[in-house]
């Protein structure tokens, strides 16, 4: 099939029928974490919902990555818990979430620079897809992973680049290829950390269709952003954080008319 950005987005929602079932809620019970004598997240409670598009804005060093860090467990908070649909999860492994379908991406890029593009996304197809056999040699060998993961980077506009090397990459590039491993998870929950950082305003406009159909489908899904037009424009809530305490979480018209969250940002 000849992908293009219209027929990839119709393809992503087609494929996103036989996805497992949404997360209904995610929640964050008053998630602390300190680094020395920073206080990166200072008693941060949240609660995410299926089919919600959430952004979390704030300025540079507000706890942002911190908070879906301690989220995923990829660094563990010092205090507070989190759940899932009623499940007390605060002990689980990163990879544990990541099973029960929670996914993220990280704001900066980590991909096998040995490994090819696609081979760097079907090891999101390994994450998600428990009917995918166990693999123990070169990803290249393994049935049934390069044609999903073409499809997953189709989806994101960037199939061409399945057999590059991650070093031969731009940033923007890099990101988009993290997002189609993130959605080649089968995400039930999803966080991105500054998805559309070094995205032109095209593939920008690619990410924010990706995003409606995830919510359309009853996923929810949270962005840590600065780009404040796409934050505003794209989410249906927006949550502000300073100095790892959150100060505004409304509806995004509301907080985009609220000066302080302007302020937020610049501080
Ligand atoms: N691994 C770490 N070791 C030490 N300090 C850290 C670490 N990670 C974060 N911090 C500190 O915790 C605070 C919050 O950082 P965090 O990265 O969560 O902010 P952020 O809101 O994501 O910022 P940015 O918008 O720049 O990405 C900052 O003061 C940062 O320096
Ligand atoms: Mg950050």
């Amino acid at each position: 099939m000849v992908y293009t950005a219209d027929n990839a987005i119709a393809d992503f929602e087609e494929h996103l029928h036989d996805w497992p079932p949404p997360v209904g809620r995610v929640e964050a019970l008053e998630l602390r974490k300190h680094y020395g004598g920073t206080t990166a997240l200072d008693g941060v409670s949240l609660t995410f919902r299926g089919g919600e598009l959430c952004a979390l804005i704030g300025s540079n060093g507000a706890g942002k990555s911190t908070f879906v860090d301690a989220l995923f467990a990829t660094a563990r908070a010092d205090g507070g818990s989190v759940g899932v649909d009623g499940l007390d999860i605060t002990r689980w492994s990163s990879a544990r979430r990541a099973c029960r379908g929670l996914v993220r991406s990280f704001q900066r890029v980590r991909l096998a620079g040995q490994l090819t593009v696609w081979e760097n996304v079907a090891l999101g197809l390994l994450a998600g897809d428990a009917a995918l056999p166990g693999w123990g040699g070169p990803l290249a060998q393994v049935k049934g992973l390069h044609e999903p993961a073409v499809r997953a980077l189709a989806w994101v506009g960037v199939a061409e680049l399945a057999d590059a090397r991650v070093a031969e990459l731009s940033f923007g590039q890099r990101k988009r290829v993290s997002l189609a491993q993130c959605l080649a998870a089968r995400p039930r929950f999803l966080a991105l950390d500054e998805p559309v950082a070094d995205l032109d305003p095209g593939a920008t406009r690619v990410v924010a269709k990706l995003l409606a159909a995830l919510a359309a489908k009853g996923i929810g899904v949270l962005i840590v952003e600065h780009n404040l037009s796409f934050a505003f424009d794209t989410c249906d809530r927006v949550v502000v954080m300073v100095s790892g305490q959150i100060t505004l979480d409304g509806p995004a018209a509301e907080v985009r008319a609220d000066p302080r969250a302007v302020e937020a940002q610049l501080r």
